[in-house]
């Protein structure tokens, strides 16, 4: 049997645990064609829910896209992959695909390009004058709306990582959005992120675009009680023989973050393949791996860091998770409030620590920080 245990991928079907509340809620906030921001830090699951969510509502009938601002470095690509996307899903096929672009997109040009199999992929290019983005990403944005209308079907627009938006210079591509699809009567938005603070401001202070435009979901963990029978279930399957608390321990360990715990169940999964038995050793010695495994990155990452950065990490790997600016911590590990205010900036926009609520600071990555603290 193979290792049920899928982490860094999408996971489906069985592979995918619960979060049927989730899905059910969704779903019903776009059948009201709402606007929602979900938001959560990485890792939780934002990008699987979308995609089991995507599934779902195709089940439904609904018209459906999802776009990746991660994947979209500019504004003209972020243009260029909303309407490949758009067009695939209204067109359907090859031919009508390549007849939409010109017509119905102004600025675009379909491009094919032949795959060593003998298929065609089928993609978009920006052909404008770059000053003209905002206008024709309007006619794009404006596709769905119209599509909907035409195909009599409701229609769901989903942007991951959103809260990377500013990275396109920021406001009036904010403005550009919102001047669109406040309009939007059969097409719902999903506007997902992981900086928490990023999507808040945006939605929660007057002055910006998408003021009051939606609710924000906050996706929180896996219940732990479903994650484990998920967990137990699989290993049944398996006919592995797990001692007591094998699985609690995996999501204590894990921090509940379903990455953490996929990864951990896998390596058990694999090293146990004979003797079919786990301990809780066995959860030490997977994590142990784990961090050998990515030690290579993690120095390639601690070398990038100052000094300064790096004596703030080793106390927040200890402390984690750590009211950094508490006279505690600071007397403890001899830091300047000062100093780590810039550290902290710097570490954010790395990705390598987070700001939890309350003024808390965390690890990003579970692996790391204990890489560290060895
Ligand atoms: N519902 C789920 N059931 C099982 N594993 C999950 C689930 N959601 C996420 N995971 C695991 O966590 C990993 C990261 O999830 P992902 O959706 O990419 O998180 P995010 O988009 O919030 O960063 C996935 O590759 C998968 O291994
Ligand atoms: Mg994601």
């Amino acid at each position: 049997m193979q290792n049920p245990f899928i982490y860094g991928g999408l996971v489906f079907g069985d592979h995918f645990a619960d979060r049927q509340t989730e899905l059910s809620d969704l779903a019903t906030e776009m059948s009201n064609m709402s606007k929602v921001f979900l938001v959560s830090p990485r890792r939780i699951g934002k990008t699987c829910l979308l995609k089991n969510l995507q599934k779902n509502l195709r089940e439904d009938g609904f018209l459906t896209v999802y776009i990746d601002l991660y994947k979209a470095p500019t504004l003209r690509h972020f243009t260029e992959q909303y309407a490949k996307a758009v067009v695939e899903v209204v067109e359907g096929k090859l031919e009508r695909m390549v007849k939409a672009v010109p017509r119905i997109l102004p600025g675009l040009r379909p491009k094919l390009d032949p795959n060593p199999d003998g298929t065609v992929s089928f993609s978009v290019e920006y052909i404008a004058r770059e000053k003209e983005v905002f206008q024709i990403l309007t006619e794009v944005l404006e596709y769905p709306e119209r599509a909907s209308i035409r195909k009599k079907k409701r229609f769901v627009v989903i942007i991951d990582e959103f809260s990377d938006i500013a990275k396109y210079d920021g406001t009036d591509v904010e403005k550009a959005i919102r001047a669109v699809v406040q309009f939007h009567q059969r097409v719902g938005y999903i506007f997902s992120g992981s900086k928490r603070s990023v999507i808040r401001d945006m939605v929660k202070d007057k002055r910006r675009a998408f003021y009051r435009m939606g609710r924000i979901m906050e996706l929180t963990p896996i219940r732990r009680d479903l994650f484990i029978a998920f967990i137990e279930s699989w290993f049944a399957r398996g006919e592995y023989d797990l001692s007591e608390n094998v699985v609690d321990l995996i999501l204590e360990k894990g921090r509940d973050i379903p990455y953490n715990i996929q990864r951990i169940a896998h390596n058990i999964w694999e090293k146990a393949s004979e003797s079919k038995k786990a301990g809780n050793a066995s959860v030490d010695k997977a994590i142990e791996t784990i961090v050998n495994q990515e030690s290579m990155n993690y120095e390639a990452l601690w070398d990038g860091l100052s000094q300064k950065q790096r004596e703030l990490l080793i106390g927040l790997a200890e402390d984690d998770p750590a009211t950094v600016f508490s006279k505690d911590f600071t007397e403890r590990w001899r830091l300047a409030v000062s100093s780590i205010q810039a550290s902290l900036r710097a570490l954010e926009n790395k990705g390598i620590v987070e700001k939890e609520k309350q003024g808390k600071y965390r690890f990003d990555d579970e692996f790391f920080r204990l890489w560290i603290a060895r």
